[in-house]
């Protein structure tokens, strides 16, 4: 795992930002695993500003989104398919068709599951799958007790995820309670991750995450197990970090080579 700390959130999006353009860049083809919510926004306005200023071009990539409400229309304002389309696809010229996201709506959810994995299998893999985390340690919405080994299926909230996420929907709208998400093994197939953290709120997560024991009790610890994360943290979300100084000596004496 490589941790990079950075002094705030917008300077750790851009170097994020950066690392998807540069992995858009080299491999045009990229089948990119993507998030939602509050963490990603500032990353996802630094590609478009990208596209729109340096011609970062994502005409040939793929993406695949790690989750979607159950129950919820792709037209409502809170789906995550609104989400993406809001805060990235409507800006950028990934083609109609290139965007996957698990099935809402579906009256079959253990066949939309199932194909959405082949799906993926199909497109030829992820290679770089970004994730945000949880309070509570999840990554997609792999709740704590989420098997290590879990592939795409339908799980339930827990409450404090239902109170986080409240406050993307109108006042008095109940959040729904299930969500269809990729399995930890789902995300441990990709190629490559990016977690990515920022603020107080998710100080306790990311350091039982990135230096607790690996557990179901954690799930972003099943990540330690994959051969190629990058751990992008502010300040606030780094303080609980053991060994920060460590982390922020590696990226100050980074080759040049292996700079982002
Ligand atoms: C969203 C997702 C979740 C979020 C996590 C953090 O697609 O899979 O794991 O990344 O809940 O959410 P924010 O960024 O809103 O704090």
């Amino acid at each position: 795992m490589e941790i990079i700390i950075q002094p705030d959130a917008a300077e750790a999006a851009a170097v994020a930002a950066r690392i998807i353009a540069d992995q858009v860049r080299r491999q045009p083809h990229s089948v990119l695993g993507l998030a939602t919510g509050a963490t990603v926004v500032p990353v996802y306005e630094e590609l478009v500003r990208m596209h729109r200023q340096e011609g970062l071009d994502f005409s040939h990539c793929v993406v695949y989104n790690l989750d979607e409400y159950l129950g919820l229309d792709p037209h409502h304002p809170s789906s995550y398919h609104s989400f993406m389309r809001t805060n990235l696809l409507e800006a950028i010229d990934l083609p109609d068709g290139a965007f996957h996201i698990p099935d809402g709506l579906t009256d079959s959810p253990e066949c939309a599951c199932s194909q959405y994995e082949q799906s993926i299998a199909d497109a030829g893999g992820i290679d770089l799958q970004i994730l945000g985390i949880g309070r509570d340690g999840h990554i997609g919405f792999n709740e704590p007790s989420s098997s290590l080994a879990s592939r795409t299926r339908v799980k339930t909230l827990t409450r404090q995820t239902i109170e986080d996420n409240s406050r993307f929907f109108a006042p008095g709208e109940s959040v729904p309670q299930h969500v269809i998400t990729m399995g930890i093994g789902t995300i441990l197939e990709s190629r490559r991750c990016l977690l990515l953290a920022w603020g107080d709120s998710k100080a306790q997560a990311l350091a039982a995450a990135v230096e607790g024991p690996v557990t179901a009790s954690v799930p972003a610890s099943a990540l330690q197990l994959h051969p190629r994360v990058q751990v992008l943290a502010d300040e606030r979300a780094a303080f609980k970090l053991a060994q920060s100084d460590y982390y922020r000596w590696v990226w100050e004496h980074k080759p040049a080579w292996q700079r982002v």
